[in-house]
């Protein structure tokens, strides 16, 4: 699968970022990074309250389009989520859109500024965050460091003012703990600090991954199955864990979901995909009315 393949072939964004060659899942520190400053609103957005807008994607891997002229749009502070049977394109979608491949056609516009094209640092720290459909956590790294990357990554100081113990490095530094330690509260993981991802039930790393991708503060987070081999129990409580980020952070969410249960819950619009193109979108109540959808599920036990 595509999160694998990457995670094999991507380096982490940013040489000064990685923990060590070798000692990442790949694509760690690539959610580290936080929106720019001044990149807001500018010409060419698209109407009001359009956070991300893709048009027209396209993107084929050999003989297989995975996505095939795509359009969709996410709104400040909704929750939108993209779904259809395994094989439509969904996680190529979150490719696309955070920078792991370029689109072969279309255009993707963040908070009014075209970020197709551009590479998956400068992707990051222009606002988009992810957390991965398998999950990606630095295995040599406690859950304290995981996190602690995107929070360096955001930081404005340089690394040679951490050689030289300059004030610029310690005021942020001091003000990076703080901010660590609210990020591990925030998804209830302050025991868990200095556990190594692997100390941790599937669950828990989901947390994580989610703290980390959370610190970068994102303009828009995509989350890839979240609730993924999570059990019923768990998936209410990440329910409940989101829906409450979501009002504490203010946050833009995209997110990929087989579950109909997290969909028609956390959700205001739903895309469908299915083959690499969209074949229906509106609120869950429409999708899950909609023919198209429901003979693209039939016979994919997954979706
Ligand atoms: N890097 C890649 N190389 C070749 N084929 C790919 C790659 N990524 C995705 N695909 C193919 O694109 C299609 C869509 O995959 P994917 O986006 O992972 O679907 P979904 O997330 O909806 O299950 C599949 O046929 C998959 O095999
Ligand atoms: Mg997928």
């Amino acid at each position: 699968m595509q999160g694998e393949r990457n995670a094999a072939s991507t380096p982490p964004v940013g040489d000064a970022l990685a923990p060590g060659a070798g000692v990442g899942p790949g694509s760690g520190p690539s959610v580290g990074l936080g929106p720019s400053v001044g990149l807001g609103p500018g010409p060419g957005s698209g109407p009001e309250g359009v956070v991300l807008r893709a048009e027209g994607l396209d993107k084929h891997f050999g003989g297989v389009y995975a996505v095939r002229n795509l359009t969709m749009q996410v709104e400040q502070g909704h929750t939108v989520s993209l779904i259809g049977p395994n094989g439509a394109g969904k996680t190529t979608v979150f490719n696309l859109l955070s920078g792991v491949n370029p689109p072969d056609a279309g255009r993707i516009v963040l908070a009014g500024e075209e970020i197709s094209g551009m590479p998956q640092h400068q992707i990051a720290r222009a606002g988009i965050g992810r957390t991965f459909q398998n999950i990606r956590l630095f295995p040599g790294l406690d859950v304290a460091e995981n996190v602690m990357l995107s929070l360096d990554a955001r930081n404005r100081y340089h690394w040679y003012d951490g050689l030289l113990r300059l004030p610029a490095f310690h005021r942020e530094d001091r003000a990076s703990r703080d901010q660590l330690q609210e990020y591990l509260a925030a998804v209830a993981l302050e025991k868990y600090a200095h556990s190594k991802p692997a100390e941790l039930s599937y669950g828990y790393q989901r947390r994580v991954e989610l703290a980390r991708a959370l610190a970068a503060r994102p303009r828009v987070l995509l989350l890839d199955e979240p609730a993924a081999g999570l059990n019923p129990g768990e998936v209410e409580e990440f329910i409940e864990l989101l829906e409450r980020l979501k009002g504490d952070y203010n946050l833009t969410i995209l997110i990929i979901e087989h579950r109909m249960q997290v969909v028609m819950r956390m959700s205001s619009h739903v895309y469908v995909m299915n083959f690499g193109a969209l074949i229906a979108e509106g609120t869950p109540e429409q999708i899950q009315n909609d023919p198209a959808v429901v003979s693209a599920y039939i016979g994919d036990a997954h979706a």
